[in-house]
């Protein structure tokens, strides 16, 4: 056989390949040094102006995402890993939260809803690389789903605690809370008992605080969605699925109820939420500091 294909090809049938550059006129060197100075100067200006924290009254429940976005963004979800662990985070949210963390510098978070266990990993990480020493407490009312290599992989600062937020005012008595360095960032994600949470937390937050819900995008999707265009990935699953449903205003509305009559209190950080556009997050309108 191959010696049959050998014979087939001539010697003069080697041709070496010519390349054609195109030819592109534009020589203009950018003056990048000029737009790095400029743009830091823009992002000086917008974070030390004061009307950065604005009332939720007079923010809007929309975004500049487009339903086909968040649609992406929610695949890019299901997929997200970090150090061989899913982590149920956009990559725009994750580098919202690193600013964020970079600014606030918090000694203390705690989040609600540790699933894998992937973002409170990240968070360690993160805040061990600002050098920032933060105490993190991550709760979970089902601590099987924590991914076993986490154990292995977070710091000490990291503890893991077991229980329903049904039951927040034990899990996370005075004493505790009272005594947590400061600042301390409240991180909502189990999307369930938000009276017991809001109404328990916002007596012991302090000045500087932050009060962060996850998902309060009504677009986002409430399931986990891969994409109707990739039954790849989708095939043989039950609980992930091709069928994007709507997260609904449940959330966001619930976010007006509480902070609208306690707008004296709390403020939306829009440096952050709008950092790529308007509410382009999933915390829309619900990156929140404590003002007073
Ligand atoms: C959306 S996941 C958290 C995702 C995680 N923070 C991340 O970014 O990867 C929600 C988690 O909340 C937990 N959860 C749901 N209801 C809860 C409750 N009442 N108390 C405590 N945890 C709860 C679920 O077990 C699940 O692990």
């Amino acid at each position: 056989m191959l010696r049959n294909f050998l014979k087939l090809r001539p010697a003069t049938s080697i041709h070496i390949r010519t390349i054609t550059i195109p030819s592109y006129k534009n020589d203009t060197v950018f003056n990048y040094g000029k737009a790095a100075e400029e743009m830091a100067w823009h992002r000086n200006r917008l974070i030390t102006m004061p009307e950065r924290f604005e009332p939720i009254g007079s923010r809007r429940d929309i975004s500049e995402y487009q339903l086909t976005q968040l649609k992406a963004l929610a695949r890019g979800v299901c997929l997200t890993n970090y150090k061989g662990v899913s982590m149920l985070k956009t990559g725009l949210d994750l580098s919202v939260y690193s600013q964020l963390l970079q600014e606030v510098k918090p000694k203390s978070i705690i989040e609600l809803g540790t699933y894998t266990g992937g973002s409170a990993l990240w968070l360690d990480d993160t805040m061990r690389n600002f050098g920032v020493e933060c105490g993190i407490y991550s709760l979970d009312c089902d601590v099987s789903l924590r991914d076993d290599k986490v154990n292995e992989m977070v710091s000490n600062q990291v503890k893991f605690l077991e229980g329903d937020t049904k039951n927040v005012k034990k899990l996370f008595p005075r004493s505790f809370l009272l005594a947590l360095p400061r600042p301390l960032m409240l991180i909502e994600d189990v999307h369930v008992n938000l009276n017991a949470i809001i109404e328990h937390f916002h007596e012991y937050l302090k000045e500087g605080d932050y009060f962060i819900f996850e998902k309060t995008n009504p677009m986002l999707s409430e399931n986990f969605y891969v994409g109707e265009n990739n039954p790849r990935l989708y095939r043989d699953s039950s609980v992930v699925g091709a069928k994007y449903s709507e997260m609904g205003k449940w959330k966001m509305e619930y976010m007006r109820d509480f902070f609208i009559p306690h707008m004296d209190f709390y403020a939306v950080d829009t440096f952050f939420t709008d950092l790529y556009g308007y509410n382009c997050t999933s915390q829309m309108n619900s990156i929140f500091r404590r003002m007073i």
